[in-house]
């Protein structure tokens, strides 16, 4: 067995919750999810999951009778389980996006770092996007390791990943797919044109605002890419979000995160999560068996 690195979870509350990690020039990462918040509706897949993705949820962790943890309040997976608590830092989002508490589910405030549960105590977990949206490899690492602590033996989580090819597309040739109407949505395109930037970027990390440099670069005549895609201009506007934005994303390939997952899970799947425009870079990692290290 490969030797583990050194545990970071200890050290993650105060990581994540540093200034300059969180919020630069005096905004903060809870305004940067606010800000995408207020265009949820232009919005689409494969940011927000589709049908499939639901389904696939369902089928690889056998969710029906599980009282299910969420990552985050996203509206489409609010159904899962027999019972739901979505954890979420953003009073906002959860006000804004959570489709609302019931007898079977609700949504609390807090952080995925330091969860409000007792270890070994949850039974299935799931998240959509999460490891993308929280940076480097260091946090990555704090994330798995908050999961394992939180899982029971026989518990599981999927997280459903953004990665990026092995080999990275040429802007060109990501251009010319878009303008010949091979994207299926401007969200898809914008995790393409995402994944051409990362190029030597440590830990595959991307502060978002360098996507929207990307974008500018590889598609200066916004009205040009609407009128021969027919995506309204205020839905490709969505992405001006990122423009002072703090947020620093991830797109690292499959293979890299499955590695960082063993350090902290004796079981480490992979599994399709349908066939929506990008699906082969958004499957579902699958994390049973969670090593016990503290
Ligand atoms: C579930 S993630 C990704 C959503 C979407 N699928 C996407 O790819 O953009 C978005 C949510 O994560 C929440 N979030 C980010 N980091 C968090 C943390 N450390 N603890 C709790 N919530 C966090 C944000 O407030 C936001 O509501």
């Amino acid at each position: 067995m490969r030797a583990m690195p050194a545990p970071l979870a200890y050290q993650a509350s105060s990581i994540i919750r540093s200034n300059t990690t969180r919020c630069r020039g005096g905004i903060c990462m809870t305004e940067h999810w606010n800000a995408i918040r207020k265009h949820w509706q232009l919005l689409g897949s494969p940011l927000r999951p589709p049908a499939e993705v639901v389904e696939t949820y369902d089928r690889e962790l056998e969710l029906a009778r599980s009282h299910v943890v969420m990552f985050g309040v996203t509206p489409e997976l609010a159904g899962l389980g027999a019972r739901m608590t979505a954890v979420d830092e953003s009073a906002d989002m959860i006000a804004g996006i959570w489709p609302g508490d019931t007898d079977t589910r609700k949504a609390v405030q807090g952080d995925w770092f330091d969860l409000p549960f007792p270890g070994a105590s949850v039974d299935a977990l799931i998240g959509d996007g999460c490891l993308s949206v929280i940076g480097a490899a260091e946090f990555r690492r704090a994330l798995f390791a908050s999961i394992a602590r939180a899982l029971k033996d026989d518990g599981r989580a999927g997280i459903r990943l953004y990665v990026s090819p092995e080999t990275p597309d040429d802007p060109k040739d990501v251009r010319a797919l878009a303008l010949s109407g091979g994207v299926a949505t401007f969200h898809e395109l914008k995790w393409r044109v995402a994944m051409t930037a990362i190029g030597a970027a440590p830990d595959y990390i991307m502060p978002v605002r360098r996507i929207l440099e990307q974008f500018d670069r590889m598609f200066p005549d916004r009205e040009e890419l609407s009128a021969r895609t027919g995506w309204e201009l205020p839905v490709i506007g969505t992405i001006d979000v990122y423009r002072n934005s703090p947020a620093i994303y991830s797109f690292a390939p499959v293979a890299a995160l499955v590695q960082e997952a063993e350090a902290y899970f004796s079981d480490v799947g992979i599994a399709s999560t349908g066939t929506y425009g990008l699906a082969e870079r958004c499957p579902l990692l699958a994390l049973r068996s969670p090593k016990r290290r503290d």
